[in-house]
């Protein structure tokens, strides 16, 4: 059965078993319950940042090998039905996807209503805010690692700084939710850590720190790193933090900083101290299924629908694969050795 959002055209395959059934959520052996999923719309971006890809860019995939927006729609409507309360929406960079806006429109409007989240590097943000805001997005998180222009072009490898500036305060004046995700890197950004955390005085803002991981496309371990008690050293001297419980039991560690607005946050994605807790699965665009961001595919999605893979085939091997997921991060990483260090952008944001 395929049943219409008559918001957005969209389609979705409704098997009539799936429909009538009561449908366990996904849970791993560990007992984490998977509601979370991360869905890569395109490997394409309009940036080259240096820790997520070399200066020409990653192998990309071949136009017919990456998901429709229909596929998408599928998939995001069967991970729903598995549960998934949460999407977020990432790429490469996801508004150079044509028709991503609609495809949001569509995940929107699934039956259980799962809130949809967009990473973006908020280049083309200001053009789109409109359309996402009526499409029903309500929280964005923004890529920006420096306050000054001409270190932007030195991380990034391009142009338009100011463009992300004016879309960071666009996006509150909107009222819609915010965080900006800065990537600390060694030698380059640390100095300015106590400039992020000024952004949150009078700004509902929510910074997260986030330690650098080894996925720049190159294969290679870091060079250097920093970890999230570096970062805190960085921002105690000038300001007073209160630990705050994390609302969504998400990954980030929550701090207060007194007598600020907004809040901010610290991402330890290389030390993996947040494991236990992790609710994310993750897709990239080509339909690589992946539970954990150091683990290998577990499944490609896409083969299998082309394939013919009836929703409830495509239930049966998410489960699975969540049933072998690894205890952390460090045995995925251990497991997945042979496939070697990737970029961001292959294995979905
Ligand atoms: N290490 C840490 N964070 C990264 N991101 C991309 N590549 C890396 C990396 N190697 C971040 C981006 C974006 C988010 C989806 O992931 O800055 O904010
Ligand atoms: Fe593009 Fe994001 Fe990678 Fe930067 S980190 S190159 S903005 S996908």
């Amino acid at each position: 059965m395929f049943r219409l959002n008559p918001k957005t055209g969209l389609t979705h395959e409704v098997s009539p078993e799936v429909e009538s059934t009561q449908i366990p959520p996904l849970r791993d052996p560990q007992g984490r319950h998977l509601d979370y999923l991360r869905l890569s719309v395109t490997d394409r971006c309009n940036l080259r940042c240096r820790y997520c890809m070399p200066a020409d860019g990653i192998k990309l995939a071949a136009r017919e090998n990456v998901l429709t927006l229909e596929e998408m729609q599928r998939l995001g409507a069967i991970f729903a039905q598995l549960g998934v309360r949460k999407i977020r929406i990432t790429g490469g960079e996801p508004l150079l996807r044509k028709g991503v806006v609609s495809l949001i429109a569509g995940l929107q409007g699934l039956p259980s209503s799962p809130e949809i989240l967009m990473t973006t590097n908020g280049l083309l943000l200001e053009a789109n805010l409109h359309d996402l805001q009526a499409a029903g997005l309500r929280r964005i998180n923004l890529s920006l690692d420096t306050l000054k222009p001409e270190k932007w072009r030195d991380i990034t490898r391009r142009g338009g700084h100011d463009t992300v500036l004016k879309a960071m305060d666009l996006v509150l004046a909107k009222g819609m939710g915010l965080k900006i995700n800065v990537v600390v890197l060694p030698g380059e950004n640390v100095n300015e850590i106590p400039d992020f955390v000024a952004l949150t005085k009078d700004r509902d803002v929510s910074i997260r720190f986030i330690e650098p991981m080894p996925f720049d496309g190159t294969g290679k371990p870091l060079a250097a790193t920093v970890n999230g008690d570096d970062i805190l050293g960085f921002i105690r001297p000038h300001y007073e933090l209160k630990a705050l419980t994390n609302p969504d039991g998400a990954v980030d560690k929550l701090y207060a900083v007194k007598g600020h607005r907004g809040n901010i946050g610290i991402i330890e994605g290389h030390s993996r101290t947040f494991c236990s807790s992790c609710r994310r699965l993750r897709l990239n665009a080509s339909g690589e299924f992946r539970t954990c961001l150091y683990g290998r595919p577990q499944a490609n999605l896409r083969l299998l629908m082309r394939g013919g893979a009836t929703d409830t085939d495509l239930m049966a091997v998410i489960r699975d694969a969540v049933e072998k997921r690894l205890v952390d991060g460090f045995a995925a990483e251990k497991d997945s050795k042979l496939f070697g260090l990737k970029s961001m952008v292959d294995i979905g944001g």
